[in-house]
């Protein structure tokens, strides 16, 4: 193990980030994925979690729970890929992913030339993403730059100063993050997006459905992405963020999932209402508050 990774465990919330890395080395060992992401197992390596061989704790029904939640990643995944691609043929070639983790679009993804892709999360995850990508010689298909800056502080200043530009259209990436902040500080957060965002901008985001946190946190593993999410999308999304001034539409991870040719065969147990997974694309100025 080398010294950087000595310093950098995986520890807290963003250990869950090098869990979702071992979901996509999963599926990328699969003959027909949905995506391929060749960085994904060497994250999953340096984070302890692959070869994953000894049995995850828990019942059968707490690994149906795990396999739904590492279905909805490979979900997620495909539905933003194909968001951030339709944003670079719509023109749009700035890109935040915001609370990025082991996100390796920058590495996996065609670009079109010009693009600039910031990767916004906290020093410890993008200080352990950094040792992998030196020693995999990883090399990015766009300019990529790195902010380490907690959401919850200035991220829009950081972002300025390590050079976005809101008079430009910019395509946000929320993934697997909102679930893990208060309502106060996601209010905030689109609230701080929609402000750095010119018209034409778009937005990806994946919000925790209503009930899920019931449903898989309860008994949760302490430690387990499950036992950290704390907030789950508000009861009309389109609505919330109309209020931001952007145009949304909400997809289920059912609906997505055949769609991708990869249908969910059991019947729905809950009540499913769309809004897990949300495209926005923003028609109005930027408002100049919140900062
Ligand atoms: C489940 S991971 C998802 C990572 C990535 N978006 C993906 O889908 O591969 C959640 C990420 O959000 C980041 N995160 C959570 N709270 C944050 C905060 N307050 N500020 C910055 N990043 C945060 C974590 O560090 C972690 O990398």
């Amino acid at each position: 193990m080398t010294d950087a990774q000595e310093r950098v465990r995986p520890s807290g919330v963003w250990a869950t980030a090098v869990g979702v890395a071992r979901v996509r080395a999963l599926e990328t060992e699969r003959e027909n994925a949905l995506f391929r992401d060749p960085l994904a197992q060497a994250f999953a390596t340096a984070g302890g979690l692959w070869p994953s061989s000894s049995p995850l704790p828990g019942d059968e029904a707490a690994r149906r729970r795990r396999m739904g939640v590492a279905l909805s990643i490979v979900i997620r995944t495909k539905f933003l890929d194909d968001l951030l691609q339709q944003a670079a043929a719509s023109g749009v070639r700035q890109v935040v992913v915001l609370g990025a983790g082991m996100d390796s679009r920058a590495f996996r993804m065609d670009w079109p030339e010009g693009t600039r892709l910031f990767e916004v999360d906290t020093a410890a995850p993008l200080d352990f993403k950094e040792s992998v990508l030196c020693r995999e010689r990883a090399v990015a298909r766009c300019e990529r730059i790195t902010v380490a800056v907690d959401l919850r502080e200035d991220w829009p200043g950081a972002l300025a100063a390590a050079g976005h530009d809101r008079a430009a259209p910019t395509v946000w990436i929320a993934e697997g993050l909102l679930i893990y902040l208060p309502e106060d500080a996601v209010e905030l957060l689109l609230a701080r997006i929609s402000a750095q965002s010119a018209p034409g901008s778009r937005m990806g985001l994946t919000l925790g459905s209503r009930g899920v946190i019931e449903r898989f946190g309860a008994d949760a593993v302490p430690g387990s992405a499950a036992s950290m999410w704390i907030s789950e999308m508000p009861d009309d999304p389109v609505g919330w963020l109309a209020g931001h001034g952007w145009e949304a539409c909400c997809h289920t991870l059912r609906e997505r999932a055949a769609a991708y040719g990869r249908p969910i065969s059991t019947p729905p147990q809950h009540e499913e209402r769309p809004g897990g997974l949300i495209s926005a694309v923003r028609r109005r100025s930027a408002s100049p508050f919140p900062g």
